[in-house]
């Protein structure tokens, strides 16, 4: 039985001040059950994360990390460090990454055997845009995507890992795949990752792209559906928790 994972990414949001308001109500608020509860934060507020959130229950991550182990890589952010704040998760391949900063499907694939090997749980995003959906090549964009995932990562520790699948045109923009819509990726996915891994079935497939406590229900409700990665909600503690509620 895979549990629900709720997390947040809060993308570059956030202040000391904001900050400390958020974790505060969240720490405060009721856990949902059967659900797990993960915020990804920018970089510098680990440490404010780490006070804040230690022995809360409640998870915290980094938005992205270096494939290399450490050196001379200027404004990079190594596995070790993320550990030094007792960071759990972190989001590698995130569609603004992989868009702005040009990341192939190969270095995503490097920085999620970095995050697993390091210890810390990779959350892979994948997705397709709406021009690659349009042209009919939702499914072999995102099949590339998590074969390089699956070809790098080493097997036993592929159970470990956890996909996100984003659509690239429901980020941010308040368009939702529809649950079916959304159903049917994840579960390609999984039978994809099936003929190579028996462990596909532990694996955890999670949905992103404008999640709202509206429509986190279907959506939480689908069989392949194992929580969400939620962007603009998680700067809301009542949305959040709303979402992660939807999973019961
Ligand atoms: P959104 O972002 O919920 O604001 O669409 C999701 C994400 O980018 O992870």
């Amino acid at each position: 039985m895979r549990c629900k994972i709720v997390a947040g990414n809060w993308k570059m949001n956030g202040s000391l001040a904001l900050n400390s308001q958020l974790l505060a109500a969240l720490k405060a608020a009721a856990k949902p059950k059967n659900c797990e509860l993960v915020v990804c934060v920018p970089a510098p507020y680990f440490w404010q994360c780490q006070q804040a959130l230690m022995g809360s229950g409640i998870g915290w991550g980094a938005q992205d990390i270096s494939a290399h182990e450490a050196g001379a890589y200027t404004g990079e952010i190594s596995a070790a460090m993320l550990s030094d704040f007792a960071c759990e998760y972190v989001i590698v391949g995130h569609s603004e990454r992989r868009a702005c900063h040009g990341e192939s499907n190969g270095l995503v694939a490097a920085k999620a055997v970095r995050a697993v090997t390091s210890g810390l749980t990779p959350i892979v995003c994948v997705g397709e845009t709406l021009v690659e959906r349009e042209a009919g090549q939702a499914d072999a964009v995102v099949g590339r995507q998590i074969d390089a995932v699956v070809d790098a990562v080493d097997p036993s520790d592929l159970s470990k890992i956890i996909i996100a699948y984003e659509p690239v045109w429901a980020i941010g923009t308040g368009k939702v795949a529809t649950p079916q819509m959304a159903q049917e990726v994840h579960a390609k996915l999984r039978s994809r990752i099936e003929k190579r891994n028996s462990a596909a079935a532990a694996i955890r497939i999670i949905y992103g792209g404008s999640m709202k406590p509206d429509h986190a229900k279907e959506l939480m409700a689908m069989p392949d559906i194992d929580g969400g990665l939620i962007g603009g909600a998680a700067l809301s503690v009542v949305d959040f928790l709303a979402i992660a509620e939807a999973v019961n």
